[in-house]
């Protein structure tokens, strides 16, 4: 069996942890582009990225490249591929690129390939499973790629109840990897937890959960995929020695209530959730560390109320507390903080620093 050439897909500003995911995995040798890692690599690799990524939204593998000057050649390029490896049943959902290049309308480029693809694939679309191809084209050059994770990677399968602005699990996997190396913390507080996400990942990374116990992705579907019905899905989690407790506080009930189901896959030696106000908590044990994305945009809190709470957070961290906080760039000004952050992404279309104290 031919290794494949996958595209790790992250989100802009998590590329550090990304690539240290894929260093953790084995695999050496990378290229990297705007969102996305390029590597060489088994299926059974791919499906370990799969279940157990924690930064990265999806895995594709590339099917074809060359030459897509113009309709013709894309239409080669797509009579090219062995569909009949991966395409059984499944709705197929194109989504196209293109940069710099004479085949530009993105909605002509679905049309070429759907109608290229209709006259190889007998697809009546009779099943129940979707799966994307993706196409992108510069200067020239196309790529045909298929999508190996299905639904997006931060939806892990578990802690599926969402309150109102929920961070995305990759994202607060990247927070917690800036210390999760440490050994001097070993509790995570995240004393706005919302619904836990932060609290989950902690877990989940320390577990070294598998999601492909939770969820399935598009590759169980393909027609022939040598690893598609091994047990790797069960395959079990590393020998980690790293232990961390996770306490986490809301004033809302129903997040409380949210958080602690969310968390229920875990023993439940591992967590406590209370209803508490932030403005109420003073002790903060030495080995503890705060991890926290406090309310912001108007949708959620008034702008003053927002600024106290970022107010106290910065007392903490000059007191000596370890905190780390997610912070609108915009906010920054408004409670006069200075420091350069851990990184930076956009969380919907706010630009989001992460921020870091005594760490
Ligand atoms: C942006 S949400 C956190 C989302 C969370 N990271 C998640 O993924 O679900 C902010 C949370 O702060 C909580 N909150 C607001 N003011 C608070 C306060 N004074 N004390 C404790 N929690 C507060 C809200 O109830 C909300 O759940």
């Amino acid at each position: 069996m031919k290794p494949y050439v996958i595209k790790g897909i992250f989100q802009p500003g998590s590329d550090k942890y990304a690539e240290r995911e894929l260093i953790k995995f084995g695999v050496k040798n990378f290229t990297k582009n705007e969102n996305f890692f390029e590597f060489v690599g088994h299926p059974k690799l791919l499906v370990k990225l799969n279940c157990k990524s924690r930064i990265f939204s999806g895995f594709e593998i590339k099917l074809m490249e060359g030459k897509a000057r113009f309709a013709k050649d894309l239409q080669k390029l797509i009579s090219q591929v062995k569909w009949s490896d991966f395409l059984t049943t499944q709705k197929i959902k194109i989504k196209a690129d293109s940069f710099r290049s004479k085949l530009y309308h993105e909605g002509k480029i679905k049309e070429i390939v759907e109608k290229t693809l209709s006259g190889i694939y007998d697809n009546e679309a009779t099943g129940n499973t979707e799966q994307k191809i993706s196409v992108r084209i510069v200067e020239n050059r196309g790529t045909i790629s298929i999508d190996s994770s299905g639904e997006h990677l931060h939806k892990r399968g578990f802690a599926v109840l969402k309150e109102k602005a929920p961070l995305r699990e990759t994202i607060a996997s990247a927070m917690i990897s800036e210390i999760y190396a440490r050994d001097d913390i070993d509790h995570i507080i995240d004393p706005m937890c919302g619904s836990g996400t932060i609290l989950s990942e902690a877990l989940a990374m320390t577990y070294d959960l598998n999601i492909g116990k939770y969820r399935g992705f598009s590759f169980q579907n393909w027609a022939s995929f040598p690893e598609r019905n091994i047990h790797c899905f069960d395959e079990p989690s590393e020998k980690n020695n790293r232990k961390l407790k996770v306490t986490g506080f809301d004033i809302d009930v129903k997040s409380v209530l949210d958080s602690r189901e969310n968390l229920s896959v875990f023993n439940e030696s591992d967590y406590r959730i209370e209803k508490k106000d932030f403005f109420d908590i003073s002790e903060i044990p030495d080995s503890s560390v705060i991890l926290t994305n406090p309310p912001y945009g108007k949708r959620i809190m008034r702008t003053g109320d927002a600024v106290k709470i970022y107010k106290k957070l910065s007392d903490l961290a000059s007191k000596g507390v370890k905190v780390g906080f997610l912070i609108p760039a915009a906010m920054k000004s408004k409670i006069n903080i200075n420091v350069k952050p851990v990184f930076t992404f956009y969380n919907g279309n706010i630009k989001t620093d992460f921020l870091t104290f005594n760490l």
